[in-house]
C-alpha cells in the first residue's frame, strides 16, 4: 500500500472552507449529510483534519458529546484521491483516543459505510439504544421516517 505523510491534527477556523468543500462532495452524492457553513464554524472544535504533505486537507471527521458517556462520530469524510490509504482509519482512531482521554465509554455513528467501520472495531447497535442523538436531533431530520442509515458503535 503507497504511504502518505500525514498530519492529523485539531481543526481551525481557516480549514472551515476546505472542509465543507470536501463534505460537500459526498452529500452531494448522498453518502452522507451535508453541513452548512455556519454549523461548522458554530462546532469547529468538534473537528478534526488529516492533512496531507503535499496536498493539504485530505481529510475531516468530528466528534460531537452526547452524554456523559457516549460521543458520535460524525462527518467522516476523506478526499477521494485518497481512499484506501489509511486516511478514514487514522481520523477515527483519533477520536476514539480523544474519546478515552475526555473520559467517555463509545462513540457511534450513523453510517453506509458498515464494512469498513466493522473492521474499526465498531458493531452494529439498535437505535432504541441511542435516544439522544434520535430525539435531539434525528427527529428534525427530513429522512427520520425513511432513514437507511446503520447505527454502529464502538467501546473507546
Ligand atoms: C469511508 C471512508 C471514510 C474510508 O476512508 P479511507 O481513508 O479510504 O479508509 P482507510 O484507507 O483508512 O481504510 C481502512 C480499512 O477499511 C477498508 N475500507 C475502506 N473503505 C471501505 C469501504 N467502503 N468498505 C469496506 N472496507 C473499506 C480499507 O481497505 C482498510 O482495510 P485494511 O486496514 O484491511 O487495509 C471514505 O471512503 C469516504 O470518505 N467515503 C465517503 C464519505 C463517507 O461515506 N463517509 C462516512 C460517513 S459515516
Amino acid at each position: 500500500m503507497p504511504t502518505l505523510a500525514l498530519t492529523i491534527r485539531p481543526a481551525k477556523l481557516a480549514d472551515v472552507p476546505a472542509m465543507h468543500a470536501l463534505i460537500g462532495q459526498w452529500a452531494e452524492r448522498k453518502l452522507m449529510l451535508p453541513r452548512p457553513t455556519s454549523e461548522l464554524y458554530e462546532t469547529v472544535r468538534d473537528f478534526v483534519i488529516a492533512e496531507a504533505e503535499p496536498g493539504g486537507l485530505v481529510g475531516c471527521a468530528a466528534l460531537h458529546i452526547d452524554t456523559d458517556k457516549i460521543a458520535e462520530l460524525k462527518s467522516l469524510a476523506v478526499a477521494e484521491a485518497a481512499h484506501g490509504l489509511g486516511v478514514g482509519r487514522r481520523l477515527v482512531e483519533w477520536c476514539g483516543a480523544e474519546a478515552a482521554r475526555i473520559g467517555l465509554e463509545r462513540m457511534f455513528c450513523l453510517t453506509y459505510q458498515v464494512d469498513f467501520f466493522t473492521k474499526l472495531g465498531f458493531t452494529k447497535v439498535d437505535r432504541s439504544r441511542l435516544p439522544e442523538k434520535v430525539w435531539g436531533e434525528c427527529v428534525r431530520c427530513h429522512r427520520f421516517l425513511d432513514c437507511d442509515e446503520t447505527a454502529m458503535w464502538t467501546a473507546v
